[in-house]
């Protein structure tokens, strides 16, 4: 089994996503010890916008533009993607939405006649749908009757992903790590709680009939 981790914060070990995500990670390899995890840390901004061949690549046939640049990275992206079993993206809500990383990796790994077809009917997803666990902090609450902000960061991504075929997405959430220590004890107790619920029952899925 191949877990793919995609770190998007700025704060590297210490963030509350990588954190949250950690404990996704380590109930993924408990259940498969065997697990081989591969990372991709992108939260120091490593990684590059799409460049202008990239661009125009999304429009022209494929034997036309170059496979050099982002397009060579693209296809590293994509490739640690199609390799993967489970995935999981650990981010910090900036500005409502994804952090800019985590937009540029979405721009490098959503790809015209790579990873989604345009047909009449719309776009359709060319990746092996696999589970995705999404690992969000975020400074105040998004979600429930004491958020107070709009939450761009989820329906998007849940749209985007379920463009190139990765429908079973799975979200936990650290909320108002702004809201001093005692809130953030609070949230990840939360999210610990929903953590376990969700394992218990993906235990239960696994068992075999034993009549
Ligand atoms: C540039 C920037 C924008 C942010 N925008 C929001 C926001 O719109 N809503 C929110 O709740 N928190 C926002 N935050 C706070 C982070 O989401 C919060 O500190 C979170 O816990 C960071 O997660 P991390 O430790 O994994 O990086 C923002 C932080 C930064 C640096």
């Amino acid at each position: 089994m191949n877990i793919l981790r995609i770190s998007c914060s700025p704060r590297g070990a210490s963030s509350e996503s990588q954190r949250l995500s950690q404990k996704i990670v380590d109930r993924l390899v408990a259940q498969a010890p065997a697990a081989n995890v591969v990372e991709r840390s992108i939260g120091d901004g490593s990684l590059a916008h799409v460049d202008a061949n990239y661009a125009l690549a999304q429009h022209a046939a494929a034997a036309e533009v170059s496979s050099l640049g982002s397009m060579a990275t693209s296809d590293v992206l994509i490739r640690e993607l199609e390799r993967s079993d489970a995935i999981v993206i650990a981010t910090p809500m900036h500005n409502l939405g994804v952090p800019s990383v985590l937009k540029a990796w979405l721009d490098h790994v959503v790809r015209a006649r790579r990873t989604f077809h345009v047909t009449a009917a719309g776009k359709v997803g060319a990746l092996r749908d696999r589970p995705v666990y999404l690992a969000i902090a975020s400074g105040g609450r998004f979600s429930g009757e004491q958020a107070r902000q709009p939450d761009f960061l989820t329906p998007h991504l849940k749209a985007i992903l379920g463009t190139i075929g990765l429908h079973d997405v799975r979200l936990f959430s650290v909320e108002g790590t702004g809201a001093g220590a005692e809130a953030v004890e609070a949230a990840r107790a939360r999210a610990d709680q929903a953590l376990a619920a969700h394992f218990a029952i993906a235990r239960v899925e696994r068992v075999p009939d034993a009549t």
